[in-house]
């Protein structure tokens, strides 16, 4: 079992920092590998040919590794999840009577693509809405995902989690929906890949867009996207000189080839190579392949048990353990409670999380230990 990696971070001592979901703390050896890397550029005659390659190479095999992917080559780099989505938006043509499916309220970035193609192609936008009440929300929404999925389903683009209140969804079994129906899974696993374990093999999705900087633990600005054998033969929205065959060989390098690089590496992102973000991000994913997805899910379930039971009492809404992440969940106020005053107690306490929708989004990771949620709880319950 983990413990507490606090002393791994610099967090404040006083502060309670429970909103990994909105951006992850810098991990000490993260930052290290960014200050080495932004000092490699004092000496150009140092950054060799090969520099280009190699820790993207090896970025691309931690990821593989922490998904459970068994081709480096799927794995590409991009600045964001737009970026990555744009890339599967690209290659996905759309009917007259299809339509994308997603579910209420899901990230701008992996909204409007799908309303813009919706829009261009004269398709449907069908958002799957959640119960209005909160008794077995998690299962009962995830029931309605399998029912709205059909024939005329082109593709289902979701979350493992809702962003917002940490809902789990289903893939195993939207996955093998989709199947039925010839419909592509598109999924953004910004909010879990890094603390819920994700397994490429068992899910099968067809793409996995991920940003960086928040359960990956990495930098601002660089991302993480996996695509499936359906993007093989695609076109990407930029065309770069590295992404092409030989471009290893920087001496030939107007010998202009037809070729991409194998794999899913022509979606890649010009100037992947990102000296300073690509060793910082592959110095993060290396830890969490030593600390484990499913170990993370563990610790963050064990320290926050008894704030959940205890809020619960209180009249506090949280969902089904089954039915919502154990990183990333929401905590809605029963009737009568004044969110204002909760939300002034979180500042005096220095608790920091989220107000997403009407969710308060709580986020644990490994830095966090009880004393966080035991402020959390008094700083929801001393009105
Ligand atoms: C679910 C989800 N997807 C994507 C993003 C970020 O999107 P982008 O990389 O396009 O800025 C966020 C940021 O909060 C998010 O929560």
């Amino acid at each position: 079992m983990l413990t507490s990696k606090r002393a791994q971070f610099s967090l404040p001592p006083q502060v309670s920092y429970l909103n990994c979901a909105y951006m992850s703390p810098l991990h000490k050896d993260v930052e290290k590998a960014g200050i080495r890397a932004l000092r490699g550029k004092r000496n150009p005659v140092l950054i060799a040919a090969d520099d280009f390659f190699r820790d993207s190479d090896a970025l691309r095999e931690a990821y593989a590794s922490l998904i459970h992917a068994d081709d480096p080559k799927r794995m590409v780099i991009i600045p964001s999840v737009s970026y990555g989505m744009a890339n599967v938006v690209k290659n996905l043509s759309i009917g007259k009577g299809q339509h994308i499916l997603v579910v209420a309220e899901q990230f701008p970035s992996n909204y409007y693509p799908w309303k813009t193609l919706c829009d261009e192609q004269g398709a449907e936008l069908h958002i799957v809405v959640p119960p209005q009440d909160y008794s077995d929300r998690g299962k009962r929404w995830n029931e309605y995902i399998l029912d709205a999925i059909n024939t005329n389903t082109r593709a289902v683009a979701i979350g493992h989690v809702h962003w917002a209140d940490g809902t789990l969804f289903d893939l195993q079994a939207i996955r093998k929906r989709t199947r039925e129906v010839g419909a592509l899974l598109i999924i953004d696993g910004t909010q879990s890949v890094g603390a819920l374990p994700f397994d490429v093999q068992q899910i099968q999705p067809d793409a996995l867009i991920c940003a960086g900087y928040k359960w990956l633990l990495g930098p601002y600005a660089i991302g993480l996207a996996y695509y499936g054998e359906y993007f093989d033969n695609g076109k990407p929205i930029e065309e770069n000189w590295i992404n092409r065959k030989d471009s290893e060989n920087f001496a030939a390098l107007v010998n202009y080839q037809n070729d991409y690089q194998p794999g899913a590496l022509r979606y890649e992102v010009g100037e992947h190579s990102n000296f300073i973000g690509v060793p910082m991000l592959l110095t993060a994913i290396r830890q969490l392949n030593k600390w484990q997805p499913e170990r993370i899910q563990e610790y963050c379930r064990n320290i926050s048990r008894e704030a959940v039971n205890a809020l619960r009492e209180k009249g506090f809404i949280i969902e089904e353990e089954a039915w919502r992440g154990a990183h990333l969940f929401g905590i809605r106020l029963a009737p009568g409670m004044d969110g204002e005053k909760i939300k002034q107690n979180l500042l005096k306490y220095k608790v920091y999380v989220s107000f997403r929708g009407n969710a308060i989004r709580v986020s644990p990771n490994v830095y966090n230990t009880p004393h966080d949620f035991q402020r959390l709880v008094k700083a929801l319950t001393s009105i």
